[in-house]
């Protein structure tokens, strides 16, 4: 374990909630394993492509640690390469070096001492790796201009780069890199691990038709195209402690025929429900370009509400839920246990403490600015 006991110094407290416990809504407490959340809003894991070979620096810290303060109960970190391979772009964090803790630790620990939940999500972009930061227009980076050889279930390109399918011993590396990544993760104090499983990154390559067309003991059945993923999270299960939430992100459809779908999504839960896997975070597409997605206000909630019923698993929402009587619905009509909030959160990164006044609870402000925001003029 790192040392980072003696960071606790300098805590800064927050106004007490004047609400009853009785009720139960977007803000109120859930407990997940030894996690206790303040409420149930969640900044949901968004790249940032600003790290400099995988590391962590102040602009990690100030863009999350400003949510934290904002009063979210859980403060996810982007999606967190487990070998340099697996980065979306040279920008993204990664988790693939002892090195890389130091940073990531001072983060984690800072949202926790804001009261927020510090979760890392670990990712592998797989065919969708060595892309350019998408403010410089987001294209395939070839080799000789600071990409490098991707890597899929099978060779069906996503961009022009075709991908070279990963043999046994590839696959077996990935999962390695997973457990080594969530042992780092730990280590730092994160006290939840996500692992990225939708959006089209590697772990769904292997889950989807679209992108799998292995004939060995990874491709073809449903419980085949499965097999990776539950490796991944039966071996990180196994090696990080027994308090600490597992979530998983899923994309719950691929928006195409002959794709993965709800059904297969709910079966995959249930699944990973015996292996630990204690919440499913349920977004959707990014398998293909061409897919049709009905984008709208609520679009992806119907399918964590279907999970969460027929796998009888906790799950998160997320997509267009950008007020707080809409995330409170959520909530309250038991469509979903966590609400996720992306782009929103990066307009307003006080989201959770505007949701207490719009819910007409006393926020939540940190001490500092709590009595200064109580004084008029
Ligand atoms: C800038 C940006 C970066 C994102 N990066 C990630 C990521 O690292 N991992 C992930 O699972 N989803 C990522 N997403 C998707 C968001 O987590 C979220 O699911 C999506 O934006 C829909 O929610 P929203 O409508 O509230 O923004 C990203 C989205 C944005 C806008």
């Amino acid at each position: 374990m790192l040392d980072h006991e003696h960071r606790h110094s300098g805590c800064i407290a927050r106004i007490e909630h004047d609400r009853s416990s009785a009720d139960f809504d977007l803000l109120s407490p859930l407990s997940i394993r030894g996690c206790q959340f303040r409420n149930r809003i969640g900044v949901s894991p968004m790249c940032q492509y600003s790290a400099i070979d995988g590391f962590a620096n102040d602009w990690h810290l100030v863009h999350l640690g400003s949510r934290a303060v904002g009063g979210a109960g859980l403060v996810s970190l982007e999606a967190t390469a487990v070998t340099p391979q697996g980065r979306i772009s040279p920008g993204d964090l990664g988790l693939w070096d002892d090195e890389h803790q130091e940073s990531l630790a001072r983060i984690a620990q800072f949202l926790y001492q804001m009261g927020a939940i510090p979760m890392i999500q670990l990712a592998h972009a797989g065919r969708k790796a060595s892309c350019d930061s998408p403010w410089k227009g987001g294209a395939s980076l070839t080799t000789d201009n600071g990409g490098w050889e991707v890597v899929a279930p099978s060779a069906i390109p996503f961009y022009d780069k075709m991908p070279i399918p990963l043999d046994e011993k590839g696959i077996e590396g990935i999962l390695i890199a997973f457990v080594r990544a969530a042992k780092r993760a730990v280590n730092c104090g994160f006290k939840i691990i996500e692992i990225h499983a939708a959006h089209g990154y590697l772990l769904h390559e292997f889950l989807s038709p679209i992108s799998n067309q292995r004939t060995d003991r990874y491709g073809g059945t449903l419980e085949n195209r499965m097999r990776l993923l539950i490796e991944v999270v039966r071996e990180v299960r196994a090696n990080i402690p027994q308090d600490m939430p597992l979530f998983v992100r899923i994309s719950a459809t691929d928006w195409v025929e002959g794709g993965w779908d709800l059904e297969q999504s709910i079966e995959l839960a249930k699944q990973l429900k015996t292996y630990g896997v204690d919440l499913i975070d349920v977004s959707s597409g990014g398998i293909v370009k061409f897919a049709k997605i009905p984008v709208g206000k609520n679009y992806q909630v119907p399918f964590a509400e279907a999970i969460k019923r027929e796998a009888n698993m906790l799950t998160a929402a997320v997509g267009l839920i950008t007020e707080p009587n809409q995330a409170n619905e959520i909530i309250t009509s038991g469509q979903a246990d966590l609400v996720l909030i992306g782009r929103e959160a990066l307009r307003e990164p006080y989201w959770a403490i505007k949701a207490e006044q719009v819910l007409n609870h006393s926020p939540a402000w940190p001490l500092p600015y709590g009595y200064a925001v109580k004084r008029s003029g």
